[in-house]
């Protein structure tokens, strides 16, 4: 194994409520999300500038869509990256929900 080999991990943090990616145990970025009931609402990703240009937020995304499948929820992209990902990969578009403006005046209340 190459020593310069880097290691990459997505993980949900339920308690902050958002999915981070971790680059050789540093956070690299995050996607940031509330639920409402079974809705998992993405709002913002942010990938550090150090972390750039590399895929990171592509790799984020999709790791964190995967999950929602797993968890029997739905999503509703909010967060405009998440919706151009969204746009890019219909294997998510049967758990994908249509951004609404109860949903966008729930997510305002939400995050006060
Ligand atoms: C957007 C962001 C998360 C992308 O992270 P990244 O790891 O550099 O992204 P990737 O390398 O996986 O993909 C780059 C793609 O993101 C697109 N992108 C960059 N900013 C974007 C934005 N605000 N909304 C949608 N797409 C965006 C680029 O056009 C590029 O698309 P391309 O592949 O067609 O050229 C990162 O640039 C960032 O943190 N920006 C500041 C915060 C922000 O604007 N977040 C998005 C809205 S909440």
């Amino acid at each position: 194994m190459s020593e310069s080999a880097t290691t990459t991990v997505v993980e949900r943090k339920d308690d902050d409520r958002h999915y981070e990616i971790l680059v050789d145990d540093r956070r690299a970025g995050l996607t940031a999300y509330r639920d409402l009931g079974m809705q998992r609402v993405f709002y913002h990703t942010e990938i550090d500038e150090a972390f750039a240009g590399q895929g990171l937020g592509t790799q984020l995304v999709q790791q964190a869509l995967v999950d929602v499948r797993a968890s029997g929820m739905r999503i509703v992209p909010i967060c405009p990256y998440v919706a151009k990902f969204l746009k890019r990969h219909d294997e998510f578009a049967d758990i994908t929900d249509p951004v609404t403006p109860d949903a966008l005046r729930w997510l305002k209340a939400e995050l006060g």
